[in-house]
C-alpha cells in the first residue's frame, strides 16, 4: 500500500510537471484527486487493512493529498504567470506604427453662405430670428396681402397639409409673426427652410431663404438700395454692381428685383449669367401698408422695407455650381471642396 502511494505521488509529480496549460492541469486534477480519482481509489482500499494500521495509513494518504495539492498549486501559479505573459505580449501596442487618420467633416456650402449672409447683415444691426415651417394660410398668404383666390398664390407651388395648414412657401410669414410681437423699430433677419412643389436643376422642393425686415420712422427705398448694394459688395466683390428692376410682390409696394453683375464674367456675359452680364439674387420692396395694418403698425408714423433671398441661389452663383441637386446629394467628394478649415 505504501509503495502504491509513493508511486502515485511520483506519477502526479511528473505528470503535473509536464502539463502546459490550465486545461491539462484540470484533467490531471480529476485523474489524481477527483471524486473518482486515483487517490480516492487507494482510500477505498483502507477497509482491507487491519484496523490498528488504519490511522497510520490514513495519515499517509492525507499527507499524499497535501503533497499532490502543492504540486498542483505550484504548477497553477507557473501556468497563470505564463498565460498572463502571453496575453500581455499579444496585447502589446506597436507605438512605432503610423496612426489612423480621422476624417474631419466640413461645413456644408449652404451653411457657409448662410453664415456669411447673417454675418454681413448683423453688421448692419439686423438680429436673427426664427419662424415655424408649418404655417396657416393666414400667415403664408392672407396677412401678406394675398387673399384667397388671389392669382399671386400661383407664384408659389404650395404644399398643403389641410385646406388651411401648409408648409411655408417662403420666409415672409416670419415678418408677420415679428410685427405682431414686437414694436418698431424692428430690424430682423429670418433664416430657414421653405417648401415648394418644384424639382429641377435650379429648383428643389425644399430650399432655404433669408428674409430681412426693417421697420422704423422715415425708412425709404433709398435705405433699401444702399443696404442691398453694400450687401452685394461684401458678399461677392467690391467691384460688384447692383441693378434694381421694378417688379411685383403683393406684400411690397413698390417692389423690386435685384440683380448683381455676374461674378464669373464681371458683366461681359457667360454661361452663368446666360450672356446677360446680370444675375438676379433677390426680391424686395417697401412693406405694403396693408401688411403693416394687418399687424397693427401705425402707417402714419412708420414705414419699412423687406427682402427675401434664396440661399441655394446665392451659393450656386458664388461657387459657380451648375446644378442645385449637387447641394443635396451630399457626396463628400463634392462637399470637401468647400473646406473652410
Ligand atoms: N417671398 C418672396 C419669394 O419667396 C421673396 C420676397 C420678395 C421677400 C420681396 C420679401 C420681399 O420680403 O419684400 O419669392
Amino acid at each position: 500500500m505504501e509503495g502504491k502511494l509513493k508511486q502515485l505521488i511520483s506519477d502526479a509529480e511528473s505528470g503535473i510537471g509536464l502539463a502546459i496549460d490550465s486545461k491539462e492541469l484540470d484533467k490531471l486534477k480529476i485523474e489524481y484527486i477527483g471524486k473518482n480519482g486515483r487517490l480516492t481509489a487507494l482510500l477505498k482500499g483502507l477497509k482491507d487493512i487491519p484496523a490498528q494500521k488504519r490511522p497510520v495509513f490514513g495519515k499517509l494518504v492525507n499527507d499524499a493529498r497535501i503533497k499532490i495539492e502543492q504540486f498542483f498549486s505550484i504548477k497553477e501559479n507557473q501556468i497563470k504567470q505564463r498565460e498572463k505573459q502571453i496575453r500581455i505580449q499579444s496585447e502589446t501596442v506597436d507605438i512605432t506604427l503610423p496612426g489612423k487618420k480621422n476624417k474631419l467633416g466640413t461645413m456644408h456650402p449652404i451653411n457657409i453662405i448662410k453664415e456669411q449672409i447673417l454675418d454681413i447683415f448683423s453688421g448692419f444691426g439686423f438680429k436673427a430670428c426664427d419662424g415655424p415651417e408649418i404655417e396657416t394660410d393666414y400667415y403664408n398668404f392672407q396677412a401678406l396681402n394675398i387673399p384667397v383666390g388671389h392669382p399671386a398664390r400661383d407664384m408659389q407651388d404650395t404644399f398643403y397639409i389641410t385646406e388651411n395648414i401648409l408648409l411655408r412657401a417662403h420666409t415672409s410669414p416670419t415678418q408677420v409673426h415679428v410685427m405682431e410681437q414686437e414694436k418698431p423699430p424692428i430690424r430682423i433677419l429670418s433664416y430657414g427652410k421653405v417648401y415648394r412643389s418644384d424639382d429641377d436643376a435650379t429648383h428643389s422642393p425644399m430650399f432655404h431663404q433669408i428674409e430681412g425686415l426693417a421697420i422704423d420712422k422715415k425708412i425709404t427705398l433709398c435705405d433699401l438700395k444702399g443696404l442691398l448694394d453694400a450687401f452685394a459688395k461684401q458678399m461677392f466683390s467690391t467691384k460688384t454692381k447692383t441693378r434694381f428692376r421694378p417688379s411685383y410682390f403683393p406684400f411690397t409696394e413698390p417692389s423690386v428685383e435685384v440683380d448683381v453683375s455676374c461674378a464669373m464674367c464681371g458683366g461681359s456675359g457667360c454661361r452663368l449669367c446666360k450672356g446677360t452680364g446680370w444675375i438676379e439674387i433677390l426680391g424686395a420692396g417697401m412693406v405694403n401698408h396693408r401688411v403693416l395694418e394687418n399687424c397693427n403698425i401705425d402707417t402714419s408714423r412708420y414705414s419699412g422695407f423687406a427682402f427675401g433671398l434664396g440661399i441655394e441661389r446665392i451659393t450656386l452663383i458664388k461657387y459657380g455650381i451648375p446644378d442645385i441637386r449637387l447641394l443635396f446629394e451630399n457626396d463628400t467628394r463634392f462637399l470637401k471642396q468647400f473646406n473652410k478649415w
